[in-house]
C-alpha cells in the first residue's frame, strides 16, 4: 500500500501540514508513504521579490512528482494554498498535466484527499478544498475528509484551522502564523485516516 502526500508552497506553511499528514499516514502498517511537490511556475524574480526563495529552501530537498507517477499509489492526499479560494496556479497547472490519466480511467479507485493553507480565517479554506474535491471526482477518486470523529474542529477556544472537508491552517496576512498544534493534530489525523481507508479498498 502506497501513500503520496503531493503538495506545492509558496511560504511553508502547507510544507509543514503536509510533513504532518505524512507522520499520521505511517502510523498505519504497510503505508509506504512519500512526500513529493509540484513544479513550481513563477519565474525567479517573482519568487525573489516575494520573500518566496528563502522560505522554499526548507523543503527543497523534496523531490518534485512527475504526473504518470500518481498510478502508483493507492492513496493521494493534495496540499494547496489558496488563491482567492481556489487551487493556487502550480498545483492547478500539475493537475491540468493528467488528462492523459484521466482518458485511461487511471485513477479510479483511488483514494483522494486535499488540505489548504490560506492567509485569514474565512479565506477560503472550504472553497479551496471543495474546488480540489470536483476535480478528484471527474478523475474517479474516492474522496475522504477530515470527519468530525476528529473533534479539534469542534471547539472555539482559539483560532484553527480544520474543517470536514480536509486539514488547514491559518497562515495569516503576512505568513506570520505557523500551523498550531491542533491543525498539526488534524493534518496528521487526515494522513492516518486516508491510509486506513486505502488499506481497506486495497485489500484485494
Ligand atoms: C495571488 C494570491 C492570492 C491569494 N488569495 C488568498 C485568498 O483568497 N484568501 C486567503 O485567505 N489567502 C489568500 N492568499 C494567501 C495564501 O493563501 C497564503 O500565502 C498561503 O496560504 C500560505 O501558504 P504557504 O506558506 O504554504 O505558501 C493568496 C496569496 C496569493 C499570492
Amino acid at each position: 500500500m502506497k501513500t503520496l502526500i503531493l503538495f506545492y508552497s509558496t511560504y511553508g506553511h502547507v510544507y509543514k501540514l503536509a510533513e504532518a499528514i505524512a507522520e499520521g499516514a505511517r502510523e498505519v502498517e504497510g503505508n509506504e508513504v512519500v512526500i513529493k511537490r509540484v513544479p513550481e511556475t513563477l519565474p525567479q524574480e517573482v519568487l525573489d521579490k516575494t520573500g518566496a526563495t528563502g522560505a522554499q529552501k526548507a523543503f527543497e530537498h523534496i523531490p518534485v512528482a512527475n504526473p504518470d507517477e500518481l498510478v502508483d499509489y493507492d492513496n493521494i492526499v493534495f496540499g494547496t494554498p489558496t488563491r482567492y479560494g481556489n487551487l493556487c496556479g502550480q498545483m492547478q497547472a500539475f493537475m491540468d498535466s493528467t488528462g492523459g490519466l484521466w482518458a485511461k480511467g487511471a485513477l479510479v479507485g483511488k483514494v483522494g484527499s486535499a488540505f489548504v493553507s490560506t492567509a485569514t480565517q474565512h479565506g477560503g479554506q472550504e472553497t479551496t478544498l471543495r474546488a480540489f474535491h470536483t476535480e478528484l471526482l471527474h478523475h474517479g477518486f474516492v474522496i475522504v475528509g477530515l470527519p468530525y470523529a476528529w473533534q479539534g474542529q469542534m471547539g472555539h477556544e482559539e483560532v484553527t484551522g480544520g474543517t470536514p472537508y480536509g486539514a488547514s491552517t491559518v497562515a495569516g496576512g503576512q505568513g506570520e502564523r505557523q500551523p498550531s498544534a491542533n491543525e498539526l493534530e488534524g493534518a496528521r489525523y487526515q494522513g492516518r485516516h486516508t491510509s486506513e481507508i486505502a488499506k481497506k479498498l486495497a485489500v484485494k
